[in-house]
């Protein structure tokens, strides 16, 4: 069956002559573009009633009593750790195994991004690293549910509690996530990210989920220069607002989020039980993973696996090439290596195509692809 918007079966690009299957394909439909139509036509772009709507509907399908739109997933991250007090001195424990915005939130409100190592399992944090990072300045810790697999909140949560710490969820790739029936997201403040590459999309986009309202005004006002009504500013804080545009198209991904993810779980099925030569990932027990990559371990020729993909038109991504603490703009901070198993995985992961777009063709051409290289027979 056809997702609406896509041409099922159709190559969509052509590069040198060769198929590519990219990486990640947004889903955009018809809804989406008359639904951002109807904002054009409204003469209303900037955040008003369609933002409200959206995050009404976000709260609602989480579960949760506040949802805050914010103009990216960084900015929400971000947002909500200051909202809860994280600032200047404070130390706040997290994966260096992520995209570099999880730590930069920190950074950025003159905290001290503090490293724990993941599990090579999953990719995610280990809260027995996390247990023996905490020190007296320890304010926070940061679970990312990387590529849509849940952090273990379980042992996480219960560390936090033990050590009075606040926790904010990076659920930037995980809408959708669960963990023995219980969303990613709704286990602390989370931020979650529309970026286009993610399980849906508002082209740019994010949104802090929370429980507690006083931190969803804070919130409103931290989005919106620190303001409680027209020019009365109580806060230092800059323009962090969604669009209604984006809003629209959220509101009409959101309702088809079951859709794609499903798509994607029955994708990674297919790749898991065909695929050689490769570590398949795993589904932790009790979750349910959304895939928001498809990430599989090559711990030989990784990259030589990627390029004779990529010869084969199919897109390859590596996420990610370096741990956080690796960066340059880390190392200028005095950041240094130790984190053995981030290492480890930063040089044998390799994310094949997963999303929802992909046809039976091109799932079987990912295969055939990669087993031919493992086989040498292609
Ligand atoms: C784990 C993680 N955290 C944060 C972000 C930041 O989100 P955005 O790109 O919407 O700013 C992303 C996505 O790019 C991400 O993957």
């Amino acid at each position: 069956m056809a997702l609406p918007g896509l041409r099922r079966g159709v190559p969509v690009r052509r590069r040198g002559g060769a198929l590519l299957i990219p990486i990640a394909r947004p889903v955009i439909g018809e809804e989406e573009k008359q639904a951002v139509l109807r904002v054009l036509e409204s003469g209303q772009l900037a955040q008003g009633k369609v933002v409200r709507e959206f995050e009404e509907a976000f709260a609602a399908w989480l579960g949760v009593r506040e949802a805050v739109a914010i103009s990216s997933g960084t900015a929400a991250l971000m947002l909500a750790l200051q909202a809860h007090g994280i600032g200047p001195g404070d130390e706040v424990i997290t994966t260096p195994f992520s995209f570099i915005a999880t730590a930069n939130a920190v950074l950025y409100l003159g905290g001290r991004p503090v490293f724990a190592d993941v599990r090579a399992d999953d990719f995610n944090i280990d809260p027995d690293e996390i247990e023996a990072r905490i020190t007296p300045r320890t304010k926070a810790i940061i679970p990312v549910h990387l590529y849509g697999q849940p952090a273990r909140m379980a042992e996480i949560m219960s560390v936090a509690e033990r050590h009075a710490l606040l926790v904010v969820e990076d659920a930037a790739q995980a809408h959708g996530a669960e963990l023995n029936g219980r969303k990613a997201g709704t286990f602390a403040t989370a931020a979650f990210s529309f970026y286009p590459t993610k399980n849906m999309t508002t082209g740019e986009g994010g949104m802090v989920t929370t429980g507690d309202s006083r931190i969803a005004t804070t919130l409103r006002k931290l989005r919106d220069q620190g303001q409680t009504e027209r020019y009365n500013h109580e806060l230092l804080s800059y323009n962090w607002r969604l669009t209604e545009i984006a809003a629209a198209i959220g509101l009409v991904q959101l309702r088809r989020l079951e859709e794609f993810n499903e798509r994607r779980r029955a994708n990674a099925r297919f790749l898991s039980e065909r695929l050689k030569g490769v570590i398949t990932p795993i589904e932790r027990e009790g979750c349910r993973h959304v895939y928001h990559q498809y990430t599989v371990r090559v711990p030989q020729r990784r990259d030589a696996l990627a390029a004779h993909l990529r010869e084969r038109g199919i897109g390859t991504q590596v996420y990610y090439p370096r741990p956080i603490n690796q960066q340059p703009v880390y190392r200028e901070l005095g950041y240094g290596d130790g984190f053995p198993v981030s290492q480890q995985m930063c040089a044998e992961v390799l994310s094949l195509p997963v999303h929802p777009s992909l046809t039976p063709e091109e799932l079987q051409q990912i295969v055939d692809a990669v087993n031919g290289f493992f086989e040498g027979s292609e």
